[in-house]
């Protein structure tokens, strides 16, 4: 039986962790998967040195995932067509304004049975309708996309910190193979038949932390940010099944990839910073990512706006009141205090 040749798209903070794992899980297995896995690197220049160079040489991406050794089967591949020749397995994990851009310039390359799986958070949301990251690799690429999320902050899963995650795949025996590729005894994988579900979770779970940090910045307490985190969960199923029917199934949101990884956004992560700081200083949400993100844009409030102009064009904004009094708190200057009055 041929191996599995895989090839990883990405390498920042996330891309680091996960190469970390494929090249142990792919030792381990090398019945299944060649044990050289190839891993697209985008190049940068470190004190004079390529971050390629520094990969191969020294095992270690020594800008997004410093003090943690890579295995040393890992090939850090600066072109992406390289990179990806002849893979039958590639994992995206890359931001999301990149994907388009990378898979025009893959498209032909890689082997003809090949599946992919996404690690990229959030979606894409307007008023005419959602497209998931899966969809979108999948329609450029003509082959299946199977999602990967969970309560998975890639420090914590770098230094091996136990933690489980969710596969949503596009069908079981893809799932299988994903199982053998990310499974280990401190990252363990549940698989799903479902990949919607389980990117929706991880771009609605940030809306939600932003009420919890506007909770947080109140001064309320642990029961509030838990009735918050279950009204969430709900709006974030209602939503699910709502718009795409029955194959978002309720068992998603019990996963990591649902409830876990909610947990985890709402007591940890920048939503919940920013929303915090937002509810205790009052100042505008665009000061305070420039102060405490260095002027990146806050996700959570983003989808936030996004949810708010998809569910607006059809007339439900007040069947999600978590979604909805969020969106107004940050972006209507309705008061703070809402975020536990009008839910
Ligand atoms: C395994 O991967 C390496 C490097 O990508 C490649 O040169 C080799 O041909 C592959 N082996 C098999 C059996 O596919």
């Amino acid at each position: 039986m041929a191996v599995e040749n895989v090839c990883i798209i990405g390498s920042g903070n996330w891309g680091s962790a996960i190469a970390k794992i494929v090249g142990e899980t792919t030792s381990k297995h090398s019945d299944v998967f060649n044990t050289t896995v190839r891993q697209w690197v985008f190049e940068e220049t470190i004190n004079g040195e390529k971050l390629t160079d520094i990969i191969n040489t020294k095992h270690e991406n020594v800008k997004y995932l410093p003090g943690v050794t890579l295995p040393s089967n890992v090939v850090a591949i600066p072109d992406v067509v390289e990179a990806c020749k002849d893979a039958t397995l590639i994992v995206f994990v890359l931001p999301h304004q990149f994907v388009r851009g990378v898979c025009e310039k893959m498209k032909g390359h890689f082997a003809p049975n090949a599946r992919a799986i996404s690690l990229i958070k959030g979606l894409e949301i307007t008023s005419d309708g959602t497209r998931l990251f899966s969809e979108e690799i999948s329609r450029v690429l003509d082959i299946p996309c199977s999602a990967l999320s969970g309560a998975n902050i890639a420090d914590e899963v770098a230094r091996e910190k136990f933690c489980e995650s969710t596969v949503g795949c596009t069908n079981m025996q893809d799932g299988a193979v994903f199982h053998k590729l990310f499974d280990t005894p401190y990252f363990r994988i549940n698989v799903i038949q479902d990949h919607v579900g389980v990117q929706l979770c991880g771009a609605l779970k940030n809306v939600v932390a932003v009420g919890a940090g506007l909770s947080d910045g109140l001064g309320y307490g642990s029961n509030t940010k838990a009735a918050i985190i279950r009204r969430g969960l709900m709006e974030m199923r209602k939503f699910g099944q709502t718009f795409f029917g029955d194959v978002v199934k309720t068992e998603t949101f019990f996963e990591s990839c649902g409830v876990a990884d909610l947990i985890t956004t709402c007591s940890a992560g920048r939503n919940r910073k920013v929303a915090e700081a937002f509810a205790k200083t009052g100042q505008p949400i665009e000061k305070l990512e420039a102060e405490l993100l260095n002027g990146q844009k806050l996700q959570g409030t983003l989808t936030a706006q996004e949810v708010h102009e998809f569910l607006s064009a059809r007339g439900m904004v007040d069947q999600f009141p978590l979604f909805h009094t969020v969106y107004r708190i940050i972006y209507e200057g309705l008061d703070t205090q809402a975020i536990v009055r009008d839910i």
